[in-house]
């Protein structure tokens, strides 16, 4: 399998290398961050030396790959990522605009939260990913579908013990960086990669033993532009109906589903996104359900707020209002076989500094930021 690298560095929009003054955190393009080739060797040594550099500067390295601010460093242990693209030096000053994310041993890049395109890859932080990153239940010998996988995050922690995986996601923006994190993360082959809407490219023949997906979960009108990473259609159902719906055919005998997302309720508290599943699913898997946000508030007029400027808002949120929703919630759920060999575990809380807790919060950040882009 190839490694990929990216080619042009990310400050500003247009291809102009950077000067001290565009040393700052910006959003950067889609056109802009096409990745390339790079050797093993390269992605190895760039694997070391920032693990190297985090332990020796773990100060310096949040400032810079985790909050995004240009930092002074005279050392070389940036200099391997500078090579692929990663980072840009200007003096003693390093800059990017590219987040890391360290999960153990493993290095996610992906987009940060400055940039603004709808198709940025999904920036990890105090959020559900590593939620579920965490709680993967993989057994060795495995093979593994991941739906949607952004920057790879699920893939690759699934390949540590998987015989194979298949990662499938409709950006191809998000396929290239899943494509480096791979490589980066010495990967090899285990992990392959391919461009679907949900299950659309995936062989009906291909049986996975587990199904992953952190699927985009936001309730959005039509057109509003937003994070094609978080715009799950009006409802907020559109992808992961389309897993329920499907998953049963990808799944082998005593296969499993891991999955998020969100689903309303009504009055009487049902879960909507649950009459979704085909009644043979229902009578052949057990399912379980667990709130991820026990919030007494469901953070709908966080949304209504959001969106009031978009074209449809109006026929939107009548729809939302005529189907009698009370409540947005946000669900880990799970799908194992009645014959299946494997008892889950709950999903484990990552470390407490990374786990928001509050489904508004989360909602607000995501929100605070798209509307600063406005004002660069
Ligand atoms: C919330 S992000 C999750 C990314 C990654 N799996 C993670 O957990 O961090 C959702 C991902 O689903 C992808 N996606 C959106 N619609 C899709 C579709 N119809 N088929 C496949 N992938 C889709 C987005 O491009 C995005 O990468």
């Amino acid at each position: 399998m190839n490694s990929f690298v990216p080619t042009t560095p990310v400050y500003a929009r247009g291809n102009a290398s950077p000067t001290a003054s565009m040393l700052t955190p910006c959003r950067n393009s889609a056109e802009s961050c096409s990745l390339a080739p790079a050797s093993k060797e390269a992605m190895a040594a760039c694997h070391r030396s920032l693990h190297k550099f985090r332990r020796g500067q773990p100060q310096s390295c949040r400032k810079l790959f985790e909050e995004g601010f240009p930092i002074d460093y005279n050392g070389d242990l940036l200099s391997p990522a500078r090579d692929l693209g990663l980072v840009e030096r200007q003096g003693v000053t390093w800059a990017t605009t590219y987040r890391l994310t360290w999960l153990r041993e493993l290095i996610v890049v992906t987009d940060h939260f400055t940039v603004r395109d709808p198709d940025r890859v999904f920036p990890l932080s105090e959020d559900e990913s590593l939620l579920l990153a965490r709680g993967l239940v993989v057994l060795p010998g495995d093979s593994v579908l991941d739906i949607g996988t952004g920057s790879g995050i699920l893939a690759l922690c699934a390949a540590r013990k998987a015989r194979r995986v298949v990662a499938v996601d409709v950006n191809p923006r998000a396929l290239a960086y899943a494509q480096f994190n791979s490589a980066l993360n010495g990967f090899g082959d285990r992990i392959s990669f391919q461009q679907s809407d949900v299950f659309t490219e995936v062989d009906t023949d291909d049986q996975f033993d587990l199904v992953v997906s952190n699927p985009p979960v936001i309730p959005a009108p039509e057109g509003s532009g937003f994070f094609l990473h978080s715009d799950g259609g009006p409802e907020g159902v559109q992808v992961s109906e389309t897993i329920l719906r499907g998953v049963a055919d990808h799944l082998s005998s005593d296969g499993r589903l891991q999955m998020l997302c969100t689903s309303w309720s009504r009055a009487e508290n049902e879960l909507t996104l649950l009459k979704s599943m085909p009644d043979g699913l229902a009578r052949c898997w057990n399912c379980r359900v667990q709130e991820l946000y026990p919030e007494p508030l469901s953070p709908i007029q966080l949304l209504l707020e959001h969106f009031s400027e978009v074209s449809s808002f109006d026929s939107w949120h009548q729809r939302i209002e005529s189907s009698g929703f009370e409540r947005l919630h946000y669900l880990y759920l799970e799908l194992t076989s009645r014959n299946g060999l494997v008892s889950p575990t709950e999903p484990q809380e990552v470390c407490a500094d990374r786990w928001n807790g509050s489904w508004a919060r989360r909602l607000e950040r995501l929100f605070l930021a798209y509307r600063q882009m406005d004002n660069l």
